[in-house]
Order: C-alpha cells, then sequence, then structure tokens
C-alpha cells in the first residue's frame, strides 16, 4: 500500500477516489459501533472510518485493536463527513476516509505522554518531553516549529545568495581563544596537555575570510559556549553569521533589515517596516535601563538627579553628590500592590544590587475625595520636589512610583528590571497590553567599546577585542577610554538581543594596542593566542566588518515561543545534558588513558541560581 497523498491533502473536491494514507494514529473514537480513527502524518490530519458492515471481521478486528501512535497504512474511499459532524479546526474537516484495506506498519506501546493533547507543554514536565523527544517532535505544535526553522533557514540561504554571499564551513575543532564565556575543550591525543576548543563563534576565522579575499561571507554556524543556561541560551546554538569587506555600519543595517524583511514574510506574511528606528546606548539605558528594550509599552525612566540635587532626603542627595543619579518610573496601575508585594519587589531590585528600592503609592485619601502619596519618604520632599515629581512623572491616582538612588549604570539597570517585573504583573492583571503579534525592532547603537572590571582592575571589550573604535573616539584610547564608543551594534525586537557585530579593527597596530595596552594582555600571550590574526593583517587587510544573529532566537520569536528549547530538535537542559542519550556519561579508563588524563575530583562547582520575577504569574 503506497501512499497516495500526505494527511492534510483531502478536500470536497477529492469526494469518490479512492486515496491511501500513511501515518500514526493520532486519536480513535469508538461510536455507534463504528471506529473513527484520525491518521496523522508530518502535515495534517485525516478522519478515517472503520464500518463492520463493509469490511471482512478480521480487518475490523484489527481496526479494534490499535492504539494511539501505532504506524498504518490505510485506503478507502474520500467520502462528505455526515451533516454536523463537520471539523471547522482542520482543513481536512468536511470530509472522512470510509476505510477498506488497512496495514499495521508497527504497533506503540502506551505513551508516557499523550501526542495529540495541544497542552502537552504546559500540563506535562519538560523533563519529561526531553527524554522522550521523538514524541515530543510528533506533536504538531513542534512539527510547526521544526517547519519554521526549516523554511528560515533556506529564505536566509537564498537571500543572502541573491546578496552575493559565499557560504563558508568553518573549523568546530578550534584554538581556545577566550572570547568571553568558558569554552570547550577537546583533548588531543597526539600530544598530551594540549587542546582543542570548540569555537564561541566563527569571529576569528570570518575576519580571515575577509583577508584571504572571500569579500562576502556568511554561514549558518554552530557555536559552543559553556555558560549558565536559561530559556534563550544553549550550550550549542546556531548562529546566521555574516562578514563583508569594503563596508560602513549602513551596509549592514541595510543587508540585515531586508534579511528580516524575507524572513518575517516567509514564516508569518508579515511585511516588516523598514528602516528599523536606532537607539544609542546610552539613550536605550536612560529610557528603558537596558540596552535590549522593549518598546511595545511605554512605562520610561525618568531623570529625577537635578530635582533632588539639595533634597533633605539624604538617600537621593547624598547619592547624588557622590556623582550618582535618582531615576524614576511610574508604574501606572499598580499602586494597590501590597506591602509584601512591595517588599518582594525590593528584594528583587536588591538581588540585582539595589541598595533599596523607594515608592510611592498615590491613593485616594480617607476623606474619598483628595489624592494622596502614601510613602515613607515623601515626608522630606519639599513642594518644589513634589511639583517635579507629579509634573514629570504626569503623576495621578492608582499609580505606583519607584526610584532607585544609585551609579548611573546601575540605577538605570535597576530600574530596567524593575520597568520589567512591573510590566510583567500589569499585563497578568488586565491593565497593560504588550501584543505578541507586534514586533518592534531597534538598532542599538554607540555602545561604549570598553567596560571596567572594578575587581580585577582592568578594562574589558564591551562586545569583542576586534571591534574598531568610532573613528573621531581614536585618540581618547589615550586620554580617557570610557569615553571611546564602538562601531558596535545590536539589532532587538521586543526586548529580545537578536543579534550583534560590528566594524573591526583591520590596522594591526590598532588591534595591538587594544589587546596589550587597554586589555593588558601581555605580548606573548597575545602572540600565543592572535598571533596568526595580527600576522594575517599585516599582508593587506580589507577594512571589514559583520554581524551574526541568533538564529535559535529568531525562529523562537517567529514561533512565538518564550524558549529556544522549543525550536531545537535535541536541546541541553538548563543544566547542559541530553536526557534523551544520558549526556555527558562517564568514559572508559582505557579512554582516558589514551588521552593522558586522569579524573581528580567528582565535586562539581555550583553556579548562583538566576534572580527571577516571583511575582510571574
Ligand atoms: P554575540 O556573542 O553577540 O556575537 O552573539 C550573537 C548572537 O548569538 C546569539 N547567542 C546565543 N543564542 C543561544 N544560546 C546562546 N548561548 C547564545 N549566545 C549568543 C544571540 C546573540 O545576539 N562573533 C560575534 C558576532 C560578530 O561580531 O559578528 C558574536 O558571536 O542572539
Ligand atoms: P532608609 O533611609 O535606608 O530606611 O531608606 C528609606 C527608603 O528609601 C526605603 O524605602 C528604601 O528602600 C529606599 N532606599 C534606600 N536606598 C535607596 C536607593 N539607593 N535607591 C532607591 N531607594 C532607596
Amino acid at each position: 500500500m503506497k501512499r497516495t497523498h500526505h494527511c492534510n491533502e483531502l478536500r470536497p473536491a477529492h469526494i469518490g477516489q479512492t486515496v491511501t494514507l500513511s501515518g500514526w494514529v493520532h486519536s480513535r473514537r469508538d461510536l455507534g459501533g463504528l471506529i473513527f480513527i484520525d491518521i496523522r502524518d508530518r502535515e495534517g490530519r485525516t478522519q478515517t472510518v472503520f464500518d463492520p458492515s463493509d469490511l471482512p471481521k478480521e480487518l475490523f478486528e484489527k481496526a479494534a485493536a490499535l492504539r494511539s501512535e501505532c504506524v498504518v497504512s490505510v485506503s478507502g474511499k474520500v467520502r462528505q463527513r455526515p451533516a454536523g459532524t463537520n471539523n471547522a479546526k482542520i482543513p481536512t474537516g468536511e470530509v472522512e476516509v470510509g476505510v477498506v484495506a488497512l496495514e499495521v506498519l508497527n504497533m506503540a506501546e502506551v505513551l508516557p505522554f499523550p501526542v495529540d493533547d495541544p497542552e502537552v507543554a504546559n500540563k506535562v514536565n519538560e523533563e519529561l518531553r526531553l527524554q522522550y523527544r521523538y514524541l515530543d517532535l510528533r506533536r504538531p505544535e513542534m512539527a510547526r516549529n521544526l517547519k519554521v526553522r526549516s523554511k528560515v533557514a533556506i529564505a536566509t540561504r537564498s537571500y543572502m545568495d541573491e546578496q552575493g554571499f559565499l557560504e563558508v564551513e568553518t573549523p568546530t575543532l578550534f584554538k581556545s581563544t577566550p572570547e568571553g564565556a568558558r569554552e570547550f575543550l577537546v583533548p588531543n591525543r597526539r600530544e598530551p596537555g594540549t587542546f582543542y576548543a570548540l569555537p564561541q563563534s566563527p569571529q576569528q576565522f570570518k575576519q580571515i575570510l575577509m583577508v584571504a579575499g572571500v569579500e562576502k561571507y556568511f554561514q549558518l554556524a554552530r557555536c559552543y559556549r559553556d555558560e549558565d543556561l536559561r530559556a534563550d541560551r544553549q550550550p550549542e546554538f546556531t548562529q546566521v553569521d555574516i562578514e563583508m569587506s569594503f563596508i560602513d555600519r549602513e551596509d549592514i543595517y541595510a543587508l540585515i533589515e531586508g534579511l528580516i524583511k524575507r524572513v518575517w514574510k516567509t514564516a508569518l506574511q508579515i511585511d516588516v517596516p523598514t528602516p528599523f528606528k536606532r537607539i544609542s546606548f546610552e539613550e536605550a539605558l536612560n529610557r528603558y535601563g537596558i540596552d535590549k528594550p522593549d518598546t511595545r509599552f511605554a512605562m520610561e525612566l525618568v531623570d529625577m538627579t537635578d530635582d533632588f540635587r539639595a533634597s533633605t532626603f539624604k538617600v537621593f542627595s547624598g547619592t547624588i553628590a557622590n556623582g550618582g543619579v535618582v531615576k524614576a518610573l511610574n508604574a501606572k496601575g499598580l499602586a494597590g500592590a501590597t506591602q509584601g508585594q512591595i517588599e518582594t519587589m525590593t528584594e528583587y531590585a536588591k538581588s540585582f544590587g539595589a541598595k533599596g528600592l523607594a515608592f510611592i503609592k498615590v491613593e485616594k485619601g480617607a476623606d474619598g475625595a483628595t489624592i494622596e502619596w502614601k510613602s515613607p519618604i515623601v515626608k522630606f520632599f519639599s513642594e518644589a520636589e513634589k511639583a517635579a515629581l507629579t509634573q514629570k512623572l504626569a503623576i495621578q491616582e492608582g499609580d505606583l512610583i519607584l526610584f532607585a538612588a544609585d551609579q548611573w549604570l546601575n540605577a538605570c539597570e535597576i530600574l530596567g528590571k524593575i520597568r520589567l517585573y512591573c510590566a510583567e504583573v500589569l499585563k497578568a492583571q488586565g491593565k497593560l497590553a504588550i501584543p505578541a503579534d507586534q514586533f518592534n525592532f531597534l538598532w542599538v547603537i554607540e555602545f561604549p567599546l570598553l567596560g571596567f572590571d572594578r575587581e580585577q582592575n582592568r578594562w574589558y571589550s564591551s562586545h569583542h577585542p576586534f571591534t574598531a573604535p568610532v573613528q573621531e573616539d581614536i585618540p581618547l584610547l589615550k586620554t580617557d577610554p570610557k569615553k571611546v564608543r564602538g562601531q558596535h551594534y545590536d539589532v532587538v525586537v521586543n526586548g529580545v538581543e537578536l543579534g550583534g557585530g560590528s566594524i573591526r579593527i583591520h590596522q594591526p597596530d590598532v588591534q595591538k594596542t587594544i589587546f596589550e595596552e587597554l586589555l593588558a594582555i601581555p605580548p606573548e600571550e597575545t602572540k600565543l593566542r592572535f598571533g596568526y590574526m595580527l600576522d594575517a593583517f599585516k599582508y593587506g587587510a580589507p577594512p571589514h566588518g559583520g554581524i551574526a544573529l541568533g538564529f535559535d532566537r529568531l525562529i523562537a520569536i517567529l514561533c512565538g515561543t518564550p524558549s529556544i528549547r522549543d525550536v531545537i530538535a535535541f536541546p541541553k537542559t538548563a543544566k547542559g545534558t541530553c536526557l534523551m542519550t544520558d549526556s555527558p556519561s562517564n568514559v572508559s579508563p582505557r579512554q582516558l588513558r589514551d588521552l593522558y588524563l586522569e579524573v581528580k575530583a567528582q565535586k562539581k562547582e555550583q553556579s548562583a541560581p538566576v534572580p527571577t520575577n516571583p511575582l510571574k504569574p
């Protein structure tokens, strides 16, 4: 019995035809002596009917023995469903197949969880889904995610090809060159004590490809980072990795806007408006408290520093006198928060380093007419300070005003986290709309080239050490490195960092200054780690730049799922394990011996838990 149609294909136009379907028993209902079986394949499902009056007894008994997920082929005639029994939810819902032949290709044991229930992801422990991933992937929701991923990969490749890019594969057995995250190492049996490292990204190879004259490179590249995992991070993940020569930032913006337009059209039939808005790192922090703002809702941060410089409330004026700032935000509609909820929120802010979280609840007074500011700190505020707050924060009854007084970056980041926290609560209470089908793309630009690590007393690269400074800021490298802006850009959508890249340094002397003078990497180490790159740059390196988009994050956004695990066929758990294959696993003493390795300590470091929103609905 050879398949004639997929299970999504049959329509009233096929009525009267004899067809053969192959697939899995999706669901079965026994009604009025008939057996109804929905057959499911990759494309969809179709109702089939086994009628004992039309079938040999033996065949009907075979059908009666079928369980969910048995694999079958059935043949029969397509017919109209009886009046009133159409299923508008599926495209084949107007017809059914009256079965005349059945072949049972394989039986299935009772499943650990049902495949025909769209709520499985909410009801079933994710570990069980990952252990039986082959069953989880049969669910139409997951099959759709894999399909979107494949279609978008193909659309990406054809777009990049049309734009004149070459797809070049780069090695995944690479060299240890810390780029940020911890690396996965691969021991080399040929020389004891030497290791390959799995690449965190193809960054260095793609730059070398520019020196090699490739001019336009791309790759759907596998990257490996041994970092603490979250819903949007996996130890191995995929990037749409891109590099181009003889270009500036505008070329990258235009290329990526075109790619995103194509991808959104392919996957969602949505026309994304371009060009994307641009916002500087500083403005993003000032207004949203984060470098990847979700701009689908406002609730912006407001700077109150000038208004509280001379305040009698020392928490504010003292911070300002120490070079800090006072930032506030108005969570409209949250005045009803209980003392307990405010304490929880304060603890949450403290987990990110806040010293406190001053607040004002704006509520009706006891007389029911006047509006009262309920807060332990308002008694310290002058009339002018109160007037400034009322005006700048547009204060009304029902508002909850929250403050952070700290050094600029800390104050912004603390309130940025609180902004998202409040938004989540307000959304759950139905007081704030954050439309899931709206995509607010943004370029975040003008990042500082360097950050300063107080603990280690040294500079580090905000993006990576190959990022070029903004041309006019180069003299500041020697005098005021903090002020140097990098030619770095991130593309952000709805609060997710989709990708990032930069124009690179292509002059070996500037690169050497960054490595040795600013990042304080000793010259011998620079040579050991990056010598080949500095050498390559001596032989005619074109100016170049590029970007990498997180492909898994891109697909997760298109599929409307918060977890990238839902768009990766075989993802790892938050502990970095694969529950289906049970990896990582021990290896034999012989394998260890061959690699000149000895296992000393079994005990592993515990990583600190990531703070989460305790009010999260
Ligand atoms: P970056 O480190 O910013 O840049 O990574 C680019 C994008 O990759 C995605 N991403 C991840 N996705 C899933 N799991 C992870 N653990 C993970 N880490 C990163 C993010 C991120 O924006 N070589 C540079 C790019 C360049 O300069 O061209 C790089 O890798 O979406
Ligand atoms: P205190 O004077 O320390 O009792 O603080 C008074 C109020 O100010 C409390 O509500 C604290 O949570 C809050 N607070 C303290 N320090 C800060 C700060 N740096 N930023 C914002 N609020 C603070």
